[in-house]
């Protein structure tokens, strides 16, 4: 499994979203498409960048009942997407579901990957109101094992977090982090940041950037400069 950067797409049109990946001329990007831009555009948002020649992780973060979720996958699978992704929240049954939904009739499947706890939940929330009393972290790693142990192939996690995935999960089980911002760039809404060199060193798989480079004065020549820094 090769290391990549992979470019959140979060525009709200085809329009935007294309002339963006226009700039792009020698090689694909990996591209993310999250849930504005498939609520905006839909299904043929993702057969169009695929046509394109580029790789797709498909940032829908399904969670509901185990055979909803398998029906869906089955759908997403024949989209032809490289990467989906639940909520580990969903629980095995659910995961395993989502598995057996995307996996195709010749043994093939895009990548599943599980967000653990989002990044948007501390630890007040995840007591107060989940009425989880256990360390954040001790119940991200928790999450994390539980996706293994379904089937997954990997989680969503913070940079800050790969090297301990990677511990209690094993070398091959993959994490996919955003949060990375550039050592002389603005770091936005982002709390916890690492640089892609700093991502690599930690042992990310797949580094997730946004607006370092979406919001580029040259978004190639940023995307060159992770690739470098991350892949190299
Ligand atoms: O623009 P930026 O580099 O912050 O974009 C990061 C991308 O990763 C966004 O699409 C965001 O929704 C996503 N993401 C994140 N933190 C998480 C999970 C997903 O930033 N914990």
């Amino acid at each position: 499994m090769g290391k990549d950067v992979i470019i959140a797409c979060d525009f709200d049109s085809a329009e935007k979203t294309l002339a963006f990946l226009d700039l792009f001329k020698d090689k694909k990007p990996f591209v993310k498409i999250g849930m504005e831009l498939f609520y905006a555009e839909g299904p043929d948002m993702v057969r169009r960048i695929k046509e394109r020649g580029h790789k797709i992780f498909l940032d829908l973060k399904l969670h509901d009942i185990p055979n909803t979720v398998k029906k869906a996958m089955a759908v997403l699978s024949r989209l032809d997407v490289d990467m989906c992704n639940v909520h580990a929240s969903g629980a095995s049954a659910m995961m395993k579901a989502a598995v057996e939904g995307l996996t195709r009739a010749d043994g093939t499947r895009p990548l599943l990957i599980a967000v653990t706890q989002l990044t948007s939940t501390d630890q007040t929330a995840l007591e107060s109101e989940l009425l989880i009393k256990e360390p954040i972290k001790d119940v991200v790693m928790k999450y994390a094992k539980n996706a293994k142990d379904s089937g997954l192939d990997g989680v969503v996690c913070s940079p800050l977090e790969a090297a301990a995935v990677h511990t209690a999960c094993g070398a091959e089980f993959l994490t996919v982090t955003p949060g990375v911002r550039f050592a002389d760039g603005d770091k936005g809404d982002q709390k916890r940041v690492m640089t892609p060199e700093q991502a690599r060193l930690a042992g990310s798989d797949y580094i997730v950037v946004g607006r370092p480079i979406t919001a580029a004065d040259d978004p190639v020549a940023a995307y060159n400069r992770c690739l470098k820094e991350f892949v190299s």
